[in-house]
């Protein structure tokens, strides 16, 4: 992805991605809801983004999710998320992805801590239990190496 915030930059050319995001929204919501366990929300919430690029999607990914944790939390314990929940956003991509960018441009007022996980997500790239939600929008659909089976009429490509 073209690095910055220039005219042909991934921050300024990313609005179709985007959309999923918002499409996606309300149905995320209703999985969290639904699904997470009150007993995992505690006073530590880890969110992952792999394939998180300069931005801005990112922002809006684990935004949606950190809501749709908080809206949990405050709704069955009736406490006020703020006080009780530290969020850190763990935002994954390649080497050559600019943190930089993405780091400069995180949005003001933001309610959680950030930090920057390099490498490919097709490797390990954290340690075991280290995240409550991952968030992969528009990313996974990229290959790091051609499959085999396109290469090797022997193998299957399943
Ligand atoms: C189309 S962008 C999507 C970015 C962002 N998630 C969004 O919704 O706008 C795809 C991103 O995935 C990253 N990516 C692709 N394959 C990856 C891999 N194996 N490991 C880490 N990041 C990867 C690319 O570098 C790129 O930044």
């Amino acid at each position: 992805m073209v690095g910055g915030e220039g005219p042909e930059s991934y921050n300024q050319n990313s609005s179709y991605q985007r959309a999923l995001l918002e499409a996606a929204k309300e149905k995320m919501s209703e999985a969290i809801s639904a699904k997470l366990s009150l007993d995992l929300i505690s006073d530590r919430f880890n969110v992952a983004d792999f394939g998180c690029a300069s931005g801005p999607n990112t922002f809006v990914a684990v935004q949606n999710i950190i809501d749709a944790v908080e809206d949990k939390y405050r709704k069955e314990t009736g406490q006020n998320p703020a006080e009780n929940i530290e969020f850190q956003v763990l935002f994954n991509d390649f080497t050559t992805n600019d943190f930089n960018t993405l780091f400069q441009s995180r949005p003001a007022g933001r309610r959680y801590y950030s930090a920057g996980v390099p490498g490919s997500f097709f490797e390990r790239v954290l340690p075991k239990e280290s995240f409550h939600i991952g968030v992969i929008n528009y990313a996974f659909h990229f290959t790091s190496k051609i499959p085999k089976g396109i290469t090797d009429r022997r193998d299957s490509p399943l």
